[in-house]
């Protein structure tokens, strides 16, 4: 029977802490995390002509990896520092995630790598995959200093299985604020299916499509819903120069193109590759 639970927390960042928990002939499961204030809608790339949202997107991500890394919010210096260090993602949810030693696992936008090395960690033979050939770069060298052996490749997610293999994952990891930067759903599970054996666990830990859809703290403190709830074929379009972790990075490519999925058709697309879902958790 899936389960849901709500919380909400961080009223700073008006962060959502989601959880989901589904599988695919084995499993699936998802969650949340923070994710900093955004500013609405500069319009869809004039000033770079011929390059798509999902190209802006990706030049957004490689600008920002090195300064990630370079945060100590990312906690690099304590992957090296203590060889059980796990990211706060993968401590959040150990006891969601269960046993996954000796399990070969991939991670969809992996980004620097924080999440992938604490699986590798906790036993699995993982994988990351992320567009950003900075972030893939970051990965890497964490995985080094952190001793722990993890592969990273280069893939569009709707692409990943031409590039890792297909059939061949017990699990694929993914969230923490992946899905909003995905035109599609439906193309979203289409992949993960793909990389799936059969009875192999798909784990989501994602923010919830309530929060992205809803305006920033107003004055008053009356949130508002201002943005699609629902996946539109369009990006809704945000002019933010900043990130979410603390840095003195000064970036030039501030435009980033987002699409929301929400709750429901999340779980029909999952469903509708034959998935099933064993628990679903919402909390903040
Ligand atoms: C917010 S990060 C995900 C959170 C990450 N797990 C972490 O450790 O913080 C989003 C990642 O998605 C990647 N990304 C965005 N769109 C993508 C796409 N279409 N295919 C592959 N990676 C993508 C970005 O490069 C970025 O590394």
């Amino acid at each position: 029977m899936p389960r849901l639970i709500v919380e909400s927390t961080d009223t700073t960042y008006k962060a959502l802490f989601t959880a989901w928990e589904l599988v695919a002939a084995g499993v699936m499961r998802a969650a949340m995390r923070v994710v900093a204030h955004r500013w609405p809608a500069a319009p869809l790339s004039m000033d770079l002509p011929g390059v798509t949202p999902v190209g802006r997107n990706r030049m957004r991500w490689d600008e920002r990896a090195t300064a990630h890394a370079a945060s100590s919010d990312y906690g690099f210096r304590r992957f090296a520092d203590d060889r059980s260090y796990l990211s706060y993602a993968v401590r959040f949810d150990l006891a969601r995630l269960g046993a996954v030693t000796g399990l070969r696992g991939i991670h969809l936008q992996c980004h620097i790598g924080t999440d992938t090395v604490s699986l590798a960690r906790l036993g699995a033979r993982m994988t990351g995959v992320d567009f950003s050939p900075v972030a893939l770069g970051e990965a890497r060298r964490l995985a080094k200093l952190a001793c722990t052996d993890a592969d990273f490749i280069e893939a569009e997610v709707e692409s990943a299985a031409d590039v890792a293999g297909e059939g061949m994952f017990d699990l694929v990891y993914t969230g923490n604020g992946a899905l909003n930067w995905l035109p599609s759903i439906h193309r979203w599970a289409v992949a993960v299916s793909r990389l799936l054996r059969p009875g192999g666990r798909l784990f989501l830990r994602e923010d919830h499509p309530t929060l992205w859809s809803l305006s920033d703290e107003p004055p008053d403190g009356l949130l508002t819903i201002e943005y699609p709830y629902f996946e539109r074929p369009e990006p809704t379009a945000f002019d933010d120069p900043d990130t979410y972790v603390a840095t003195d990075a000064v970036f030039t490519h501030t435009a980033s193109y987002e699409w929301n999925h929400g709750l429901g058709e999340i779980i029909s697309a999952v469903l509708d590759q034959g998935l099933t879902v064993t628990a679903l958790e919402e909390h903040d």
